[in-house]
């Protein structure tokens, strides 16, 4: 373990100075399906970088990596690697964006790190260990009164058929005067809820590599992620609530209740 933390780790600080280098400079940008749904030459340097640090050491271990896809092997170990998560952001200098890569061992999550170099901010979870912030641990929020529940969403670039709940949800919320933020950065919004900044966090269709390594780290520092039905969230499913476990139910309950009044 102790070799894939290091290599993890590495990993995520070289591709954030790669990051940090670029950030609020000149690159190149260009669009993947729909005009706003970007990737810049940043994205893939960031992630040539993480590919090299994995290889020199595991070779062996399957990668799945937003930009260059999945090279899947015979082993046990799969890597999860989203060079930026906040791309938007980034290619627009908004500081709120990061490298996210996750570790998993025959399916299950047991490694994340999440690193947003323009606030130097490492987020790191091992399996049975906790979660840190630079090295320190890390908690969710004590709130348990929903009322005053402090959120984050995100939404998709682009709206599968039937899938308007999201919106619906965020609209009662905003009308019932909740603060409800949208940062544009799902890595980002998970740490956020595990060190306690948020106290709840939703959004519909993310990828494996958006949540990878933030369900691990809210889980290891007290939380709780499932869909929206309150199962266990998997990685590779498409529905993310992630709370401080004490203000779930509630938006759960909310969640489940526009999705029957929508279908
Ligand atoms: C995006 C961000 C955003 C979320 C989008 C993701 P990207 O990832 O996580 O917060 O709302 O659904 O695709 O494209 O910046 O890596
Ligand atoms: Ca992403
Ligand atoms: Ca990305």
């Amino acid at each position: 373990m102790d070799e894939l933390r290091e290599v993890l780790l590495k990993a995520a600080k070289e591709a954030g100075k790669i990051i940090l280098q670029y950030f609020d400079g000149t690159f190149k940008i260009d669009h993947k399906e729909g005009i706003n749904n970007l990737v810049t030459e940043v994205d893939k340097l960031a992630e040539e970088k993480i590919m090299q640090v994995i290889r020199a050491t595991f070779p062996a271990h399957s990668i799945i990596s937003e930009e260059a896809g999945e090279m899947i092997k015979e082993s046990d170990y799969q890597w999860i690697i989203d060079p930026i998560d906040g791309t938007v952001n980034f290619a627009h200098g908004v500081p709120i964006c990061c490298v996210s890569i996750g570790v998993l061992h025959k399916d299950e999550i047991i490694l994340g790190a999440v690193y947003n170099p323009m606030m130097n901010e490492l987020f790191f979870a091992e399996k049975g260990k906790g979660a840190t912030l630079n090295g320190q641990p890390i908690s969710v929020s004590k709130k348990s009164e929903f009322k005053r529940a402090f959120l984050v969403t995100g939404f998709p670039y682009k709206w599968p058929d039937g899938a308007e709940h999201p919106i619906k949800v965020f609209e009662m919320l905003v009308l019932e005067g909740l603060p409800v933020r949208r940062l544009g950065s799902a890595a980002i919004d998970l740490c956020w809820v595990a060190c306690g900044r948020f106290d709840g966090f939703w959004e519909y269709n993310l990828q494996a590599w958006d949540v990878a390594a933030g369900y691990l780290i809210v889980k290891e520092a007290g939380g709780r992620v499932s869909d929206f039905k309150g199962n266990d969230a998997s990685v590779f499913e498409k529905q993310t609530l992630a709370t401080n476990g004490l203000i779930h139910e509630a938006i759960l309950e909310m969640i489940m209740n526009k999705t029957s009044e929508l279908s």
